[in-house]
């Protein structure tokens, strides 16, 4: 009997790397039928919370709401206009997710995306 050959190990491993050996991120598509333009809804996808802001007809904001300090999740505050405090250590974003207080530095990480139907966007998940 023969152990794993080269050919099934380089495979095994660009499986593991997935989208990514190949230079994409991973993506989801989301429902954006019932996001009126200037609201914010918050989506669990792909192992993250997203903020998603409807900006416009077609112009959306996807923010990741890991705070950037050391990753806690970050509480949208409906009454201040969707901005978002990190309850770890007191950090506080702005609703386009720039800082506004530290200890973060680096704003909210976004996400591009692209409108693939009339109702779905297709977020496209940076890693950082
Ligand atoms: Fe958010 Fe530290 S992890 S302020």
């Amino acid at each position: 009997m023969t152990g794993p050959t080269r050919r099934s190990i380089l495979i095994a491993s660009l499986a593991a790397m997935g989208s990514k050996a190949f230079g994409q991120e991973p993506s989801i598509d989301i429902d954006i039928s019932e996001l009126a333009i200037g609201e914010t809804f918050m989506r669990d996808r792909g192992g993250k919370r997203l903020s998603v802001r409807r900006l416009a007809e077609d112009d959306f904001l996807v923010l990741d709401t890991r705070c950037t300090h050391l990753g806690c999740p970050v509480t949208a505050i409906a009454s201040t206009g969707f901005a978002f405090r990190c309850f770890c250590h007191g950090s506080q974003f702005a609703a386009d997710g720039t800082v506004l207080r530290g200890p973060a530095k680096r704003p909210l990480l976004r996400h591009a995306w692209k409108k693939v139907s009339r109702n779905t966007i297709r977020v496209f998940l940076s890693a950082e």
